[in-house]
């Protein structure tokens, strides 16, 4: 309520919001979670919460009259579809260079992602956040984040056989047949739920096209593990539908936090303002850097160092899809969770999912989503004239992971006698190169935090999300901002509160 005194307030419901807000409850403390997304808990009119891939509807995206889907093409065809402007749940956030898809509601990324759960190979970790102990991570913060989060792996035996992870043994196949491992990514999605879900005997949800608009079933989203177990505790309240815009000093070592309460067109209904001993920023890479820009820019958080926005990178995310022969069909049921990937890190700089196109045809396509080393680093500046914050990445930027990509995917055409498609992201355009799901950075552990996130000038101020982590975690990363989170809030509950 407005005016009202918190010990301690989460900006934002993601991994790193979820993980500070439970860690905190158990340690004794009231916390307040705010979150500008829906609460994504009441059925609509059909009797579901969330709306699948093939009929996006009101509930599909964040504030947008259109769609605007990552694969925006088909057969040459742009897919895209009028929609009422609503809080949907998936955000296409485009700045100059680059579209950044991101999770929108109580639970952030959790609600809208494929649920790959993939810890980093130890030998690469010192790439991925130089100034942590790996030793720690690896032995007790791993292991944690894996536990809260409910990660689990595909039966191999059921792989072998399902219809619906034809298109990944398809992967497979030509992966191998190119020298190059292949390998199960584990997922948080209940993996015994789609078993009964190919068996006909539970409502279908990854078989039936869910999952960039949200899982009404199968998933383990936050909303299952780390804030149910946070709610459980009677010590946490979540306002959903609301947004915060400015946090500043209150005196008494206290800060004022200013916070608007939208309505699902998306306009401002009422603002609050409440006072906070601790603030945590958990509105993920984009929008935890966006805040503490704007803060230091106009004067609510002016100590705030020289790193804030900058080292933010896309984990060199970039799509490209491969047209097969006709007789290796990728299948018209596929599961719209990923359980496989083509490992050429080492060697290529790339690791690349064998992702679902669930059209509900056959395609005969396959279809990838590469994570690669790309070094390029963007920085988040204020725009005094927009009033809005800029990232300064540049689409040219993306040449590298495409070359990348293409250790793996020329050697697979030219093994297989087969060719890109050119028909999935424009017309004659093979890569996605224009967005990523995965950003990373703005508020880098060690630069402008301290070790454990403690923002530098402002006791009492931290970041808990992927804002800390530079730009690329090699695999898709949730795991590793859980893991570092948990890390983190162990050593502030210990020495700070
Ligand atoms: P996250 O983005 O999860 O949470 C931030 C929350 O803060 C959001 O709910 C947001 O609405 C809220 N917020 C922002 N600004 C606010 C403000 N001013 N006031 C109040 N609330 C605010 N990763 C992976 O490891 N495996 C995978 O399979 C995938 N797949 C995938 C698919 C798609 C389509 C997307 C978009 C993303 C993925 N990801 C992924 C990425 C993964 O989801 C992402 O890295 C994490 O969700 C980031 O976690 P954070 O805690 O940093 O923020």
């Amino acid at each position: 309520a407005n005016g009202a005194h918190v010990p301690a307030l989460v900006i934002g419901t993601g991994y790193g919001g979820s993980v500070a807000a439970l860690r905190l409850a158990q340690a004794g403390v009231d916390v307040h979670m705010i979150e500008m997304g829906m609460a994504w808990d009441t059925p609509g009119s059909d009797g579901k919460i969330f709306c699948n891939t093939r009929e996006p509807d009101y509930r599909s995206y964040w504030l947008r009259t259109r769609t605007k889907a990552p694969l925006n093409y088909f057969l040459g065809f742009p897919i895209d579809r009028d929609i009422p402007r609503y809080t949907g749940i998936l955000d296409a956030e485009d700045f100059s260079g680059i579209t950044v898809y991101q999770g929108r509601g109580v639970g952030g990324g959790s609600l809208v992602n494929g649920g790959m759960a993939v810890t980093p190979k130890r030998e690469n970790f010192a790439s991925v956040l130089p100034s942590v102990n790996a030793d720690e991570m690896y032995a007790t913060y791993y292991p944690r984040a894996n536990a809260g989060l409910g990660v689990g792996t595909i039966d191999p035996a059921w792989f072998d056989s399902t219809a619906c992870y034809q298109y990944s043994r398809v992967g497979r196949k030509h992966a191998q047949r190119s020298g190059f491992p292949f390998v199960f990514v584990p997922d948080v999605y209940d993996w015994d739920y789609m078993k009964q879900e190919a068996a006909g005997t539970v409502t279908k949800s990854a078989l039936a096209g869910e999952i960039l608009y949200g899982n009404n079933h199968g998933k383990k989203s936050l909303q299952r593990t780390y804030l149910a177990q946070a709610r459980a505790t009677g010590r946490v309240t979540i306002s959903a539908l609301h947004q915060v815009t400015s946090v500043a000093p209150a005196g008494g070592g206290r800060y004022t936090v200013v916070i608007d309460q939208l309505n699902t067109t998306g306009d401002t209904t009422t603002t609050k303002t409440v006072t906070a001993d601790r603030v945590f920023f958990a509105a993920g890479s984009v929008g935890t850097s966006k805040l503490l820009v704007k803060l230091r820019a106009t004067g609510a958080l002016p100590a705030l160092n020289g790193e804030v926005g900058k080292g933010w990178g896309d984990n060199g995310n970039v799509m490209c899809g491969r047209a097969n022969h006709l007789w290796d069909p990728t299948g018209s049921l596929q599961s719209t969770i990923p359980c496989s990937g083509i490992d050429n890190w080492a060697a290529g700089g790339a690791f690349a999912e064998v992702a679902p196109l669930p059209t509900g045809i056959e395609t005969w396509a396959s279809f990838y989503l590469s994570i690669t080393n790309n070094t390029h680093r963007a920085q988040f500046s204020w725009n005094a004239s927009t009033g809005k914050v800029d990232l300064n990445w540049q689409l040219a930027w993306k040449q590298p992971s495409i070359d990348m990509a293409k250790t793996i995917f020329d050697k697979i055409n030219a093994k297989e006698g087969t060719i890109y498609r050119t028909d999935l992201f424009g017309i004659y355009k093979i890569w996605g190169d224009h967005l990523t799901y995965h950003p990373l950075g703005g508020a880098v552990l060690n630069k402008a935090t301290d070790n454990y996130g403690r923002l530098a000038g402002y006791p009492g101020l931290y970041v808990i999300d992927g804002a800390l982590i530079p730009g690329n975690t090699t695999v898709n990363p949730f795991v590793t901002i859980t893991a570092l989170a948990e890390r983190n809030i162990e050593k502030i509950i210990a020495t700070d509160l």
